[in-house]
C-alpha cells in the first residue's frame, strides 16, 4: 500500500434498526469500522464513513402502536439515543442519517424505476398468513405455534428454538398471531419480485474478484449454485416505508430501501459539504467503497445488494467486510445472565475505550465469532494498557516536569531503539490495513514491552537521586516519552480520547511515525487511565439484569428483527370477568409435597367452614415456612382438578416469568379472609 498517494474512501457500517437500543453485539461492528477509519484518516486518506438508523418495517411500526406514537416519534427517539450511545464510544460518523429520508425515497424509487425499465420485476399473486382482527399481513416472525417436528409450544413461525427445525408458517400446528392472539387465516396479494437469476453472470464474476473473503465468497458460490429465487421487495398496507410509485397500497419491502441508506446518507453529507457524490458513487476507478457488517446479513450484501446497484448504473463495492457475532463468556448474549448488556448500561460503570481495546486484541479479518470474556477483559486492559502503555509515560513525566520545567532533552540517547519504533509502523500499518487488529495490537504491545525495558534497565529513578546526573535523568525520560509517544500514534485509532489526552500532555497533534520531540515543552502528566475493577463489572452485569423488568425498547440481537411484543390477549366482556370468584385466602399451613418437583400444598382459609387445598407451583420461589401466616389471592371457582398429590380446590394468583422469579399477590392490611376481590 503506497502511502503517498491520497485515496478516496468511502465506508459504511450496516444501519442499525430504529426499534432497539445499541448493545455490545453491535459494538463490534462499529468500534471495527471506528478504528478502520480513523487509521486511514491517520494516514493522511479523503476517508468518509456513513450510516444511519434503519426505520422502517413492520416490527417499528408495531412497536409505536405499542407505545402509543407515531412512527416518526419513536424514529426521532431512538435516533437520539443511537447518536449519542455511538458518540460515547468514540464512533465518530462523518454523517449518521436515516432511511426515512427524501433523500433515501428518491434514490430507492430510482433504483426501483431501472429494475422496472430492465425488465427485471415481475408481478406474482401470493398466498400469506393474515390476521383477521388487526387486519394485517403477518411475517413469519409474529407467528407462533406448535413446533411440527418436537411438538414445543410458542415457537416462531419459521423457525423452533427448541429442536432448531426451520419450516413454512403453514406447517406450524395451531397457529395464532403474536399481535391478538388470533388464528390467521390466509389471503391473496399481489407481490412484486426482483428476478436475480438475471444477474447470475455477474455476481459469478463478482465473487471471483477478490472481493469477499475466501469464505464468504465461498458462501456465495454455494447461493449461487442452488440457484438464485425471485426476492420479494413489496410489503402491503399498513406498513412503515416508502409506497411503490404508481402502485397504491404497496410499500418497499424494509430492506430493499435499507441499504440504499448508504447511499442516501452519503448524498445528504454532500450536500451539506460539497462534496462531489459521482466521484464515489459512479467511479470505481479513483474511489473506494467499503461495507462492514455482520455474518447474518451477508445475503443482503452480496447478492441483492450489487444486483441493485448494477441495474442503476452505480458502481460495486470494492469489499464487503463481514465480522463474527459477539458471545460474553462464550455464550450467546443473554437477558437472565445480565449479558445482554446495552451500550448504555455499559457507559454507566466503564471507560468506552477498555472495550475499544479488548475488541481490537481480538478482532481479525475472519468472520469468526469474537468471545468477551469478562475476567479477561479485565486483565488484558489492566495489564496492557494501564500496566504496560500508561506507566512508560508516568515513570518518566513527573521527573521532566520538576526537574527540567517541563523541558524535554535536545537529543535522544537512543536514536536506533526511537528509530525501531519508527519502522514497525510499517507492519503495524499493515496490520490495520488488512484488519488485523489483534496482529496490531500484538506488534503495539511488543514496543510497549521493549520501552519497559528500556526505562527498567536505565531507573531513572535510581538517577535522579545521584548528584550531577541531570542530562542522564533528562535524556533517559525523554526517550522514554518518545517511545510512549510514537506506541499512542498507534493506537489512536483504536484509543482516540487517551489520544487527546495525550496530545494535549505533549502539546502536539499525533501523526502516524512522528519525528522525535526535542527541545519542547510539555504539560504537566495527568492520569490516562484508571484500572478496571471487578466490582465495576459486577454492577454492570446486575444493572443488565434489572433491565428486565423495566421494559426497555425491543432489542434486537440479530436480523431478522425478532417482535419484543408479548402475546396480547383478546379482550373479554365484563360478563366473562365477572364470572371469576376472585377472594382474599390466608395461607394457614403450607408443606413441600412428597414427589413433587414444582408443587407446595397450601391450605388456604377463605372464610369458609372447610379451608381449601390448593397445590400451587412455587415451590422454587418459597420456602414453605416464609407462607404460613400471609395473605393472598386465590380463584375460587375454578373446578377441582384431580392431580397425582390430591385435588386441587382452587388457584393462587402469582405474577413473574417463573421457576424462582414469580411473586404471590398479597393484599394490602385489612382485607380479610374470604372478602370479594372485584
Ligand atoms: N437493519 C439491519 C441492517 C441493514 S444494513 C443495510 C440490521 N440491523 S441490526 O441492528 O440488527 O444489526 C446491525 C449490525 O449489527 C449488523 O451488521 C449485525 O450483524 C450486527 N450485529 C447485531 N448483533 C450482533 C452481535 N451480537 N454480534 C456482532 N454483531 C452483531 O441487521
Ligand atoms: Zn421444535
Amino acid at each position: 500500500m503506497d502511502s503517498q498517494t491520497s485515496r478516496k474512501i468511502l465506508v459504511t457500517s450496516a444501519l442499525p434498526y430504529a426499534n432497539g437500543s445499541i448493545h455490545l453485539g453491535h459494538l463490534v461492528e462499529y468500534i471495527q469500522t471506528d478504528i478502520w477509519v480513523r487509521f486511514q484518516k491517520l494516514r493522511g486518506h479523503q476517508c468518509y464513513y456513513v450510516c444511519a438508523d434503519d426505520a422502517h418495517g413492520t416490527a417499528i411500526m408495531l412497536r409505536a402502536q405499542q407505545e402509543g406514537i407515531t412512527p416518526q416519534q419513536l424514529v426521532d427517539r431512538v435516533h437520539q439515543e443511537h447518536t449519542s450511545d455511538f458518540a460515547e464510544f468514540a464512533v465518530q460518523f462523518d454523517n449518521y442519517h436515516s432511511t426515512h429520508s427524501p433523500e433515501n425515497q428518491h434514490f430507492a424509487n430510482y433504483i426501483y424505476e431501472s429494475l422496472l425499465q430492465q425488465g427485471h420485476v415481475t408481478k406474482r399473486t401470493i398466498r400469506q398468513a393474515f390476521d383477521p382482527v388487526k387486519q394485517l399481513f403477518l411475517p413469519d416472525r409474529f407467528i407462533r405455534g406448535t413446533c411440527p417436528r418436537c411438538g414445543a409450544k410458542d415457537q416462531y413461525g419459521d423457525n423452533c428454538e427448541a429442536c432448531g427445525a426451520t419450516y413454512l408458517p403453514t406447517e406450524l400446528k395451531d397457529p395464532v398471531s403474536a399481535l391478538s392472539g388470533a388464528t390467521p387465516i390466509e389471503k391473496d396479494s399481489d407481490h412484486y419480485f426482483v428476478n436475480l437469476a438475471n444477474f447470475q453472470e455477474m455476481l459469478r464474476e463478482w465473487t471471483k474478484s477478490g472481493s469477499l473473503h475466501p469464505s464468504v465468497a465461498n458462501k456465495l458460490d454455494e447461493w449461487l449454485a442452488e440457484g438464485l429465487q425471485p426476492w420479494d421487495i413489496s410489503r402491503d398496507a399498513p406498513y412503515f416505508g416508502f409506497e411503490i410509485p404508481n402502485t397504491p397500497g404497496k410499500y418497499f419491502y424494509v430492506w430493499l430501501d435499507a441499504p440504499i441508506g448508504y447511499i442516501a446518507s452519503f448524498k445528504n453529507f454532500c450536500d451539506k459539504n460539497q462534496i462531489d457524490f459521482d466521484s464515489f458513487w459512479k467511479d470505481d476507478k479513483n474511489s473506494e467503497l467499503y461495507h462492514f457488517i455482520g455474518k447474518d446479513i451477508v445475503y443482503f450484501h452480496t447478492l441483492f445488494w450489487p444486483a441493485m446497484l448494477t441495474s442503476a448504473g452505480f458502481r460495486k463495492p470494492n469489499a464487503v467486510f463481514v465480522h463474527g457475532f459477539l458471545t460474553v463468556d462464550g455464550q450467546k448474549m443473554s437477558k437472565s445472565r445480565g449479558t445482554f448488556i446495552t451500550a448504555r448500561t455499559y457507559l454507566n460503570h466503564l471507560n468506552p475505550e477498555y472495550l475499544r481495546y479488548y475488541f481490537s486484541a481480538k478482532l481479525g479479518s475472519g468472520v469468526d465469532d469474537i468471545d468477551l470474556n469478562l475476567s479477561d477483559f479485565l486483565n488484558r486492559v489492566n495489564a496492557d494498557l494501564v500496566g504496560k502503555v500508561v506507566n512508560i509515560a508516568s515513570r518518566c513525566a513527573g521527573f521532566i516536569a520538576k526537574r527540567f520545567d517541563g523541558q524535554l532533552a535536545a537529543t535522544l540517547p537512543n536514536p536506533e531503539l526511537y528509530q525501531q519504533f519508527i519502522d514497525e509502523g510499517h507492519e503495524i500499518a499493515e496490520s490495520y490495513e488488512l484488519r488485523e487488529y489483534n496482529k496490531a495490537i500484538r506488534e503495539i504491545m511488543g514496543l510497549a514491552d521493549k520501552a519497559n525495558q528500556y526505562i527498567d534497565e536505565h531507573k531513572p529513578w535510581v538517577i535522579a537521586k545521584q548528584l550531577g546526573q541531570d542530562a542522564e535523568l533528562q535524556a533517559v525520560c525523554t526517550q522514554g516519552l518518545n517511545m510512549f509517544y510514537v506506541l499512542m500514534s498507534y493506537l489512536s485509532p483504536v484509543l482516540p480520547m487517551m489520544a487527546k489526552q495525550v496530545e494535549e500532555f505533549f502539546q502536539i497533534s499525533l501523526t502516524w511515525q512522528p519525528k522525535p520531540l526535542l527541545s519542547h515543552a510539555i504539560q504537566p502528566f495527568k492520569p490516562l487511565m484508571q484500572r478496571v475493577e471487578q466490582k465495576q463489572i459486577d454492577a454492570m452485569l446486575d444493572a443488565s439484569k434489572e433491565n428486565l423488568t423495566v421494559t426497555s425498547p425491543a432489542s434486537s440481537q440479530s436480523a431478522p428483527v425478532k417482535p419484543a411484543l408479548e402475546p396480547i390477549f383478546p379482550t373479554i366482556a365484563y360478563e366473562d370477568f365477572a364470572k371469576v370468584d376472585l377472594r382474599i385466602a390466608k395461607i394457614i399451613n403450607a408443606e413441600h409435597v412428597e414427589g413433587a418437583e414444582k408443587l407446595l400444598r397450601l391450605t388456604l382459609d377463605i372464610g369458609e367452614e372447610k379451608p381449601r387445598n390448593v397445590f400451587a407451583g412455587i415451590k422454587d420461589a418459597y420456602a414453605p415456612e416464609t407462607l404460613v401466616g400471609r395473605y393472598t389471592v386465590m380463584v375460587a371457582n375454578l373446578a377441582p382438578r384431580t392431580m397425582k398429590f390430591g385435588v386441587s380446590e382452587g388457584m393462587v394468583l402469582a405474577a413473574g416469568p417463573g421457576k424462582k422469579d414469580l411473586w404471590i399477590l398479597s393484599p394490602d392490611s385489612g382485607a380479610q379472609p374470604g372478602m370479594r376481590v372485584k
